[in-house]
């Protein structure tokens, strides 16, 4: 046996791009927003979560630049040590205060927050609720918990059921610590926590409530503050996180909080401690399109429209979007193969979205992931419509 044994006998993607079927790691070569060119043709992107389209803004594209102007490129080191920037400080104070919490702190990326704020805060000790569909860095953080605490006690509950979650409240010791960790918007299919009534449990159970709004902050709520303000729930929600690769234009994610909490979280978080700081030019852009999305907030209410129009529209026709009220429309297929063959015609046809296969959904769920962007014209909207009816009819999905 050889350890590289398998990665050697590893053929499926090998096969598929033989096929001409591989969907994955397609190089685009100019990126407008929701058009770009694959493949040497343009196509229309409804595959992206830069959901403000503020990547092409060029007050953002402005601010990135003089950053690296006066900073330069990178941090060269972590936040703990010479890798701090005035610039990071000033984009936590101002997070906390959109999210309306005391404090908060970034990480180099999303998944790092995640990664970083839950193995920091969830000890042996400790009991974590978590969503059986919650993002992969959700248990990627609870794993590297059970590693860094020598183990880690983790029960899942059915995707957004409360009476399950529930189920599992009430055979708890009633002073076991225990923390519920939930998607704000789920990733793959745009459904929303039910977070009313998770609330209602965290407050009966006594258990703390995490919530993940990669998918919520620019997008969901009046001005954009997410899922809290969707649902007019703030107080009650203990830690926020959210990356900054979606509606704000860059990389990177924070955890935000009681400033106890944090100041904890800074100073034992190992993927904060022992990772380089996100450098100027992300800093700046995030700053940017936070000023942007305070100021603007008819850019976020024309996302949710599009939302809206594309999940009627879709089920106008007879597909299937799940339970999405979000600008994340699945198409729901069924099959794998079915799935990329769906894919793979959308493709020819000049239209770029996400085939999702298990273990991303349950295995007889695999969608077409589709999402928009505040800057979608409608004409694109519609080719995208009239393609998606051509092929679902085409296929006998409609
Ligand atoms: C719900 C959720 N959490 C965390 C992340 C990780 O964020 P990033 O990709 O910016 O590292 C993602 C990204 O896909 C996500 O969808």
């Amino acid at each position: 046996m050889d350890i590289f044994d398998k990665c050697m006998n590893f053929t499926r993607a090998k096969e598929a791009m033989e096929q001409g079927i591989y969907p994955y790691f397609k190089p685009i070569r100019d990126n407008n927003g929701p058009r770009v060119v694959m493949d040497g043709r343009e196509i229309i992107m409804v595959g992206s979560n830069n959901y403000l389209g503020l990547t092409k803004d060029p007050r953002v594209q402005e601010a990135a630049i003089k950053a690296i102007e006066k900073y330069g490129t990178s941090c060269s080191g972590s936040r703990f040590l010479n890798g701090t920037l005035e610039l990071h400080e000033e984009l936590e104070d101002r997070l906390a205060k959109f999210v309306r919490k005391e404090a908060a702190l970034s990480f180099s990326t999303g998944y790092q927050s995640n990664l970083g704020a839950i193995s920091t805060i969830v000890t042996k000790e400790d009991l974590i609720l978590t969503d059986k569909t919650n993002h992969a860095s959700i248990f990627d953080g609870i794993f590297l918990s059970a590693g860094i605490h020598m183990g880690a006690n983790v029960k899942r509950y059915k995707h957004n059921d409360m009476d399950d979650l529930e189920r599992i409240l009430a055979k708890l010791d009633p002073e076991q610590s225990k923390m519920i960790i939930t998607d704000g918007v789920f990733s793959m299919e745009g459904d929303l926590v039910n977070l009313p009534r998770l609330a209602e449990l965290a407050k009966k159970y006594k258990a703390r409530i995490y919530l993940d709004d990669a998918h919520g902050l620019g997008v969901e709520g009046k001005t954009g503050r997410g899922t809290q303000e969707h649902f007019n729930i703030w107080d009650q929600v203990d830690l926020v996180m959210c990356t900054f690769s979606k509606s704000f234009a860059s990389l990177g994610g924070f955890i935000a909080g009681k400033s106890e909490v944090i100041h904890y979280i800074k100073h034992f978080s190992r993927p904060l401690i022992f990772s380089a700081s996100i450098p100027p030019a992300n800093i700046a852009a995030v700053l940017k399109s936070l000023e942007i999305i305070e100021s603007e907030p008819h850019i976020v209410h024309r996302l949710q429209e599009t939302g809206k129009k594309m999940i009627r529209e879709f089920q106008s026709m007879g597909f299937n979007t799940g339970e999405s009220e979000t600008p994340i429309v699945p198409i729901i297929i069924g099959g794998d193969e079915k799935t990329f063959k769906f894919w793979l015609n959308l493709f020819q046809e000049g239209v770029y979205a996400n085939p999702v296969i298990s273990p991303a959904v349950p295995p007889d769920r695999a969608l077409i992931r589709t999402s928009y962007m505040a800057t979608h014209q409608d004409n694109d909207l519609d080719v995208v419509l009239d393609i998606f009816k051509r092929i679902g009819k085409k296929m006998d999905l409609i």
